[in-house]
């Protein structure tokens, strides 16, 4: 049966009769089962939505007889046969007898048969009081049977009594009572949902009906991607950098020659760092030949000869070494690159540049340690610049993070002078922690690429995990990043928020340095 052919039948009755009385026992042509009430409700709904129809659902019980009430409309109630076994004479019969003959039904028939009083109980045996019965319960099961209620005559109680002797149980079922809806019509035409090129050249979008936009329809969540946790603390990062009027530098390469990763940076050729133990050197290619001739030989003659008034290292460096490849071990690389390009353009500009990358470290992995990272770089080049700009700088920048009791402490970079590690009192830790690097880039670095000497630069850095971690509460690096990462943990994580302040606050406060 499908659908279409109830719904011609529902309609050509209409049409026929002008209502449906009822739905229940309805038939298709050439079908012996009714239809079933679901169905033809699912069938009225969809014409209901189309004003094809209205209906109204009439719900109503019937009494259905249990095995054991069909059993009893066919051979008699227990207390009739119970009758019809006590002989008529005046000795009657005793209740063993009768158990005997009848089973656990002689219990049940013997008290109901005393009760309508067919029979006296005395001396031990039962006897007949009347010559004839109308077993009642069987009559009432039987027209129960027919018509599925007992008949009008009879004693609702009865009912109740039949629930309790468990010989009918009450069914619910609902059909439904039918009129035609003002949009009634013999068949069902689809409502165009879009108009098309052939509606709009047959004309036959005056006439068609279209369906009506359902404005309650909840969207579909468009599949699509979930920014990392650490996108996200980086976008932060940039806004800073941006509302302070950073250039974003082009980290956008992953392998570097040693000579902008070292040597342009002041690191001497044996220093540790540029063992394979920290550094991952490129096999193949593993060198390159693109380096810049001229500031080879003012960085070979820094390392090797001094200058600036710098002794240098005094040890003989090799163009060699320089130009092996490697995995960036800091963004630095790239700020090194960035600060030559600046001292080309003459004259000299201020700048302020920053980069938010990855960088790369052969690292013993652990639960804080993987061996490859983001750093968060600044750097800010300008005529004359102090430890004191740096020191103010920094409490600045920190405190648009949100973070405002700062402490310095000097340190040793291979190439800033003075350096400095900064430290934030940690509420939750009740300690200082270490939150980045600084330091002033020292004119061995700065003079080789053509920087005038009255120009200074300050630079400072962090990682991006380790406000990441704080911030969403992870306290296993492998759950940030790598294989073992919850996707789920990606999509479903909060926006990063930093509780930061904004230029204008800042200016009403004053800075402590
Ligand atoms: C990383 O360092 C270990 C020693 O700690 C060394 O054995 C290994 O070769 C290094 N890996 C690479 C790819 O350089
Ligand atoms: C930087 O300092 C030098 C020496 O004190 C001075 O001659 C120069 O004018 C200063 N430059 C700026 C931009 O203040």
């Amino acid at each position: 049966m499908s659908s279409e052919d109830l719904i011609t039948l529902l309609l050509s009755t209409l049409d026929l009769n002008g209502t449906i009385a009822d739905t229940k026992g309805l038939r298709l042509p050439n079908q012996d089962a009714a239809v079933d009430q679901t169905t033809v409700r699912g069938a009225l709904s969809s014409l209901q939505s189309r004003q094809m129809v209205d209906y109204k659902p009439l719900e109503r019980e019937h009494l259905e007889l249990t095995a054991e009430g069909q059993a009893l409309a066919t051979d008699g109630s227990h207390e009739a046969k119970v009758f019809n076994a006590v002989p008529s004479g005046p000795e009657g019969i005793t209740v063993a007898e009768l158990q005997q003959q009848l089973g656990p039904a002689a219990k049940i028939g013997q008290g109901k048969a005393l009760a309508h009083k067919w029979l006296r109980f005395e001396q031990g045996r039962l006897t007949r009081l009347v010559d004839t019965i109308r077993d009642e319960t069987q009559l009432d099961l039987q027209a129960i049977g027919r018509t599925g209620a007992l008949p009008a005559d009879r004693s609702p109680t009865l009912v109740k009594e039949l629930l309790k002797r468990k010989l009918v149980t009450k069914i619910k079922s609902v059909s439904y009572t039918v009129v035609k809806g003002p949009e009634f019509a013999l068949t069902v035409t689809k409502p165009a949902t879009d108009i098309t090129a052939d509606l709009l050249q047959s004309g036959e979008w005056k006439s068609r009906p279209f369906k009506a936009y359902n404005f309650d329809a909840v969207g579909i969540q468009p599949p699509s991607g979930h920014l990392h946790p650490l996108m996200k603390v980086r976008e932060e990062f940039r806004a800073i950098f941006f509302e302070m009027g950073f250039v974003e530098m082009p980290t956008n390469k992953f392998v570097e020659s040693s000579f902008w990763n070292f040597d342009a940076l002041f690191q001497p050729q044996q220093h540790p760092a540029r063992d394979l133990q920290d550094t991952f050197f490129l096999r193949d290619p593993a060198s390159t030949s693109t380096l810049p001739a001229d500031l080879v030989d003012k960085v070979c003659e820094v390392h090797s000869k001094g200058g600036y008034g710098s002794i240098g290292y005094r040890y003989p460096w090799s163009p060699a070494e320089a130009e092996k490849l490697l995995l960036r071990t800091h963004t630095t690389a790239v700020s090194s690159y960035m600060l030559s390009l600046l001292a080309r353009q003459q004259p000299f500009q201020p700048a302020k540049y920053f980069s938010i990358d990855r960088v790369f470290r052969n690292e013993t992995l652990d639960a804080t340690h993987l061996a490859e990272f983001h750093q968060v770089e600044g750097v800010i080049a300008d005529r004359n610049i102090t430890l004191g700009d740096l020191i103010g700088f920094m409490n600045i920048f920190f405190r648009k993070m949100g973070i405002n009791n700062l402490r310095f402490k000097p340190a040793y970079n291979p190439y800033t002078e003075p350096s400095l590690e900064i430290f934030s009192w940690h509420e939750g830790f009740q300690k200082w922690v270490e939150i980045g690097n600084s330091g002033m880039f020292r004119p061995e670095l700065l003079r080789p690429l053509g920087m005038d000497p009255d120009v200074r630069v300050i630079a400072w850095g962090l990682s991006l995990e380790r406000p990441t971690m704080i911030k969403y509460g992870i306290d296993n690096i492998r759950e940030l990043m790598g294989h073992k990462v919850d996707l789920g943990m990606i999509q479903s994580n909060p926006i990063c928020r930093l509780d930061k302040k904004m230029g204008k606050e800042l200016l009403e406060e004053p800075v402590q340095v």
